[in-house]
């Protein structure tokens, strides 16, 4: 968990690496590849709502890649936390992790603060780990900011689509008599 001058000196790292165009270099597949068709529509659309809350347009390539790299100045956020998990553990233990971020996350928000998850912040792991000087087994997951959050923002003020109930769950033998 950094902040202050410790936050400031990764965010540095990190927008000199953006800036420099260093290749994307995640230990990790975060979407499958290739992006199912259905998914990839529910990307564009997330996006799509996000960007038109910021007043961004479609070809606005320049305001697009400035916003993207907000992720690495973790927003803004005073405090940011850099997650990482031991590389030799197995696939379900980004389970374990999803659990701990998801309760990390409602903590904070039951605390009066906002935070964000940043899987972006995986793109420049290497970098991270190199700046942190991280122990060699451990592999960035994600970053998290955490702050106040600002209600007024344009990208709070959004909410994303959600998909019906019916296309990803079914129920059966709920209709059978007790
Ligand atoms: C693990 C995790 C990683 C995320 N990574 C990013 C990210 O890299 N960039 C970003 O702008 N938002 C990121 N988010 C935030 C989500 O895109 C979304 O804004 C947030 O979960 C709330 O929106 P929702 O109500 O649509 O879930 C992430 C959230 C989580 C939980």
């Amino acid at each position: 968990m950094l902040t202050g001058s410790a936050l400031r000196g990764l965010i540095d790292a990190l927008q000199d690496a953006v800036r420099a165009g260093i290749p994307h270099a995640a230990e990790y597949s975060y979407f499958p590849s290739p992006m199912p068709e259905m998914l990839k529509a529910r990307q564009r659309a997330a996006g799509y709502a996000l960007y038109t809350a910021l007043g961004i347009g479609r070809r606005d390539i320049d305001a697009r890649r400035a916003q993207f790299a907000r992720n690495y100045a973790f927003f803004g956020a005073p405090v940011g936390v850099v997650v990482t998990i031991r590389r030799d553990m197995g696939k379900g233990c980004f389970m374990d992790l999803g659990m701990s971020l998801m309760a990390f996350l409602l903590s904070a928000e039951d605390q009066g603060f906002g935070a964000t998850g940043i899987g972006a912040l995986a793109n420049y792991g290497p970098c991270v780990h190199d700046h942190l000087n991280l122990p060699e087994e451990e592999m960035v997951v994600c970053g998290i900011a955490v702050g106040v959050a600002d209600a007024s923002a344009p990208e709070n003020q959004f909410r994303t689509a959600r998909a019906e109930l019916q296309d990803y769950a079914s129920f059966r033998g709920f209709d059978e008599p007790a």
